[in-house]
């Protein structure tokens, strides 16, 4: 298996199965420390960096908690418009990156357009972490999916996916490649001006996932074991920001209620949303048995716990 220490988290199609494993198992043993609330030494001598050209709440603060749990120091900004980047000078990434690389040890970096982690990481002499590019991927967020999965259900492997959402979203994105490497058949909901692309869809042949695409979350749900939901109603990543505004309802064929839980998906099915949410998940479903998404929020602070520990070193 490749090192990961020094790697660039970037994307899940670059990731190889027994990686995935192997993160997975990392994550596991450092769980302790985030279950009982202490911080450890372990990344005492270092420094990671956030770089988020893009709002957020949990990868930036999920990935800032990682770090003092495993007694790291933090520094960066959340408001690209105060930096040189954001103002007039519209400073390029290289430029920005050459100078945060000597401020930390690690750069954790979230952006409106697509692939400009990658383009950090052409120049930075410490790794990158991709925290969600434009439409691109959020890897970071799909390692903590699948990690909450591993957990509840005991495996990956064998188990059936509904996807429900924007299929020009980062998280998907992430989600169709890792599940290329695990024997699980997904099928995607999608509004029709939201669905996977032509040339999305071309790549997943390549990489043989079985899936199949299905109008409404009535065709699918009974038969899922994983139901992951993200909004049709939201924001345009590629935008650095969008206030809050008029918007539609979602509808029936991309929400998830009580009812159809009750009346239609398995009794052991789980219910994964990485959240934001706005009306795909109502409120009353939280305290049902398939949520799992606080689980998730949990969880995300033990896998970026467990990225920073392999990125930089202090775990093989
Ligand atoms: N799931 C997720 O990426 O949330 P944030 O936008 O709050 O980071």
């Amino acid at each position: 298996m490749r090192s990961f220490s020094g790697r660039d988290i970037l994307s899940l199609k670059d990731f190889e199965r027994n990686e995935f494993f192997h993160v997975f198992d990392v994550a596991q043993q450092l769980e302790p420390i985030a279950r009982s609330r202490r911080n450890s030494d372990m990344l005492s001598e270092k420094t990671m960096v956030v770089a988020f050209y893009q709002p957020s709440t949990r990868t930036r603060l999920a990935h800032e908690a990682a770090m003092h749990r495993l007694g790291g120091h933090v520094t960066g900004f959340a408001d690209a418009k105060m930096t040189r980047a954001g103002d007039w000078y519209q400073e390029s990434i290289k430029d920005t990156v050459k100078m945060l690389e000597f401020y930390g040890d690690v750069i954790v970096m979230r952006h409106f357009q697509q692939g400009a982690p990658h383009e950090a990481a052409k120049w930075a002499s410490v790794p990158i972490i991709n925290g969600g590019d434009g439409w691109g991927e959020h890897p970071t967020q799909i390692l903590t999916d699948l990690y909450t999965v591993l957990r509840e259900k005991g495996r990956i492997d064998g188990l059936r996916w509904l996807a429900v959402g924007d299929m020009r979203m980062r998280t998907m994105h992430s989600l169709a490649y890792a599940l290329t490497q695990f024997d699980c058949p997904i099928t995607f909901v999608a509004p029709p001006e939201m669905s996977l692309t032509d040339e999305f869809k071309a790549d997943l042949n390549n990489y043989s996932l079985d899936y199949r695409e299905a109008e409404h979350v009535e065709q699918a749900i009974a038969e899922a074991d994983v139901i992951l939901v993200e909004p049709v109603v939201q924001p345009d990543y590629t935008q650095a920001r969008q206030e809050a505004g008029e918007h539609g309802m979602t509808p029936a064929n991309y929400k998830i209620t009580r009812e159809l839980l009750a009346n239609k998906a398995k009794s052991d099915a789980i219910l994964l949303h990485s959240l934001p949410r706005m009306d795909e998940i109502p409120p009353d479903v939280d305290i049902t048995r398939w949520s799992r998404y606080w689980q998730e929020a949990y969880n995300g602070v033990v896998m970026r716990m467990a990225l920073l520990a392999l990125v930089l070193g202090a775990m093989e």
